[in-house]
């Protein structure tokens, strides 16, 4: 059997507890480290242990291994998935703490803050010097309510209260920048923007000259589009309905939420036939999972590049370039 074991680190042996099985697996927690990886080091927050707060899931990794574990992990998605077997290496981010721009925080029934436990209700209290990954501006004490404005590429950006905005401060030029050299857009092309949150990628199309068609189901994210980028056709609602009216594109690039694209937006865009589509995932293994589908419709994945935006924890951000054949 397959067990899952959080906290432990590939090739070490550990003593395992709270063992929870599935089917044909199992889920556990490390209880003690009989035999180290090399790589193993301290954890910097006091919480990020067994049985802690379920956010920083690898600090007790270097830096080098996280990013060496998160590049085997994205390799073999994409070679499992996708029939894609090249070498993908997840590309070092600063800051690797006090990035996170964005927290969720709860209040325990003694009124103390802090994060949910890993698949618990239990709320873990923060430590004395706060979370370790949150930016100042999102630490409880600083945390913004309602709208807020960022200046990032080249633009002031207006987000409402509960819109989208990249956690990570260098996320928006760093995708921003991937999208572009893929898209290679040309002046008077039509590009779409798909779960376009507030314009983030149909800025720089737009300032590329193309005419950008975006969507998203937030309303005032959209509300927030129009304003930041005037020059977009910008529509709330369903993705497939929306963009179903619009013109044919020449360049795409889509951001779905973790669960990835539905099914009747890869036929729209198959359909449709884009020269180029920039598909950016937070899910390697939900993007891995729809490249065959591109293929069929004629496509080929050009390219995955592969960023560490969520230091600290396990989750990878991916982009990947399809290219009608
Ligand atoms: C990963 S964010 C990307 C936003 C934007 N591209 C950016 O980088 O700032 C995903 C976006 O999908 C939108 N979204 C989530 N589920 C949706 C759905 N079922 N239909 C339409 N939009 C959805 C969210 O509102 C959010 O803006």
């Amino acid at each position: 059997m397959v067990y899952f074991v959080r906290h432990a680190l590939p090739g070490e042996l550990v003593e395992i507890t709270d063992v929870e099985y599935q089917k044909s697996f199992a889920f556990a927690e490390v209880a003690h480290v009989v035999e180290p990886h090399p790589g193993r080091i301290e954890p910097r927050c006091p919480v990020a242990v067994p049985k802690g707060c379920g956010g920083c899931a690898l600090q007790h990794a270097t830096d080098e291994l996280q990013l060496a574990l998160k590049s085997d992990i994205v390799k073999e998605t994409f070679r499992r998935f996708a029939k894609y077997d090249r070498e993908i290496l997840v590309q070092r981010v600063e800051p690797r703490w006090h990035w996170r721009t964005r927290m969720q925080y709860h209040v325990d029934d003694e009124g103390r803050v802090g994060m949910r436990q890993w698949r618990g209700h239990d709320v873990i209290p923060l430590p004395p010097a706060g979370c370790a990954i949150a930016a100042p501006s999102a630490q409880p004490e600083a945390q913004p309510q309602g709208p807020r404005s960022v200046s990032a590429v080249g633009r002031q950006w207006q987000i409402p209260q509960g819109g989208f905005w990249q956690v990570h401060p260098q996320a928006p030029e760093i995708l921003t920048s991937a999208v572009m050299d893929m898209l290679a857009p040309q002046t008077g092309e039509i590009a779409w923007d798909l779960y376009c949150g507030v314009g983030l990628f149909a800025g720089p199309l737009s300032d590329a000259g193309c005419d950008v068609y975006g969507t998203d189901g937030n309303k005032l994210a959209i509300t927030s589009a129009r304003r930041n980028v005037p020059s977009g056709h910008f529509e709330a609602g369903r993705i497939d309905l929306v963009a179903g009216r619009w013109p044919d594109p020449d360049v795409v690039v889509c951001d779905p939420p973790r669960s990835g694209l539905d099914r009747s937006i890869v036929k729209l865009l198959c359909a449709r036939k884009p020269r180029a589509i920039a598909y950016v995932s937070c899910h390697p293994a939900s993007l891995a999972g729809k490249v065959g589908r591109f293929e069929e419709a004629g496509y080929e994945l050009v390219e995955v590049l592969a960023y560490d935006l969520f230091p600290q924890t396990p989750h990878v951000e991916c982009v990947a370039h399809l290219r009608l054949r």
